[in-house]
């Protein structure tokens, strides 16, 4: 008879396991004290594992993703815990027992989750899920992420809000990254270039496609003011072919996210830049930024007339470091144009129009997603 398959892990998954564990935590107890409305919250491990793991650290077992979330107090209504791997399926199973609200699913997630998970999980049955996908490599597909993380009312949310906003669009993730749809893309554009009292931030590691796609199919949205299209310079070898191909993108308003700032960039062309920002990196092992580094950016974006916006100079405690440069902060913006807000009524049949020109985009099942 074999043993439950058991993975090593090392220092990192276990501060991982500890962060997903607090999150569930803290997401059961926001859920489970809702009452008018209450919401039947549901456990989700796409990735799930044996359940167990041992650390290298340590040499002990540790419980991984699922067992933590099963003695979460108050308990999710529902779990549901996939695997792909048979041996690791079985070994849950035998961990979990005979819980009468936990599901072990063994196969592949993508099918999983888009054929028997989420249909249970439904918006308007006040279902919420917590789903957590923790892969060991690209084994997500982007119709699970589709079905799972797009909020109907997060798209046309813009429409709604009665004050205009300056609005970092896909703040943690990257709006044309590989497996996106270009007609999803579209959609996002399409509420942006609709929604025009509000100012958008469109920041992308992804230059290349960022280029074709404003050349060609969303061309109608390059060329707005209060659309400002950005790409991420980190070092010179990643970071500077991406201004190239932000500045062949006839983008109106194009700015650098100079962040986190890893080296000496050197001279730079800027040509064609409307704003740039700067920062160093922050958190536990943030790598420094020097300041001739921080020195040379600015003075760049001073020959160019660049507007320049210092940020932070990160580290392990950003807040202590601060954001003065040479003694003062620098807080420049390009120019935001002021348009009035519509009515009510007007900004419904907005939202409306989107979403009847997008029907395949927009679902009905809501998720939390970490990944
Ligand atoms: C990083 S481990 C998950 C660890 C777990 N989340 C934890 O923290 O305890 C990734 C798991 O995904 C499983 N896996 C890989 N591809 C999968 C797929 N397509 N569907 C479901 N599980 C998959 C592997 O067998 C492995 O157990």
């Amino acid at each position: 008879m074999r043993g439950p398959k058991i993975d090593e892990i090392g220092p990192w998954s276990e501060v991982k396991l500890e962060i997903l564990r607090r999150y569930a935590v803290e997401y059961s107890k926001i859920l489970a004290s809702q009452t008018s409305p209450s919401f039947w919250h549901v456990y989700i491990d796409a990735f799930a594992g044996a359940g167990v793991h041992l650390s290298r650290t340590s040499g002990k077992m540790l419980p991984g993703s699922p067992l933590n979330a099963l003695i979460v107090q108050p308990p999710f209504r529902e779990y549901h815990l996939v695997d792909l791997d048979g041996d690791k399926a079985q070994g849950l199973r035998e961990l979990v027992g005979n819980r009468a609200d936990v599901q072990i699913h063994h196969g592949d997630c993508n099918d999983v989750l888009l054929e028997e998970v989420f249909p249970r999980v439904r918006f308007e049955d006040r279902k919420r899920g917590l789903c957590i996908l923790d892969p060991y490599g690209l084994h997500l597909d982007w119709r699970v992420i589709q079905t799972a993380g797009l909020v109907p009312e997060k798209l046309t949310e813009p429409f709604t809000w009665r004050s205009p906003k300056l609005v970092f669009v896909n703040s943690m993730s990257d709006l044309f990254q590989e497996g996106i749809p270009d007609s999803y893309i579209e959609a996002v554009c399409r509420v942006m270039v609709t929604a025009k009292w509000h100012t958008f931030q469109v920041l992308t590691k992804r230059a290349e496609r960022l280029r074709e796609l404003l050349s060609g199919r969303l061309r109608f949205a390059a060329e707005q003011d209060h659309i400002w299209w950005g790409v991420s310079v980190e070092d010179q070898k990643y970071g500077l072919p991406r201004i190239g191909h932000l500045q062949d993108s006839p983008a109106r308003v194009r700015f650098l996210s100079i962040e986190p700032l890893l080296e000496n960039l050197g001279a730079f062309n800027l040509s064609g830049i409307s704003w740039a920002i700067v920062g160093g990196e922050s958190g536990p092992g943030a790598r420094p930024m020097r300041k001739e580094w921080v020195i040379s950016a600015r003075d760049q974006c001073r020959q160019y007339h660049v507007p320049f916006f210092f940020k932070q100079w990160g580290g392990v405690r950003k807040a202590k470091n601060g954001r003065l440069l040479d003694g003062r902060t620098y807080d420049e913006y390009p120019q935001r144009t002021v348009v009035p807000i519509p009515e009510r009524s007007s900004c419904s049949a907005y939202a409306e129009d989107i979403r009847n020109a997008f029907p395949h985009v927009f679902r009905e099942t809501l998720f939390q997603i970490t990944a």
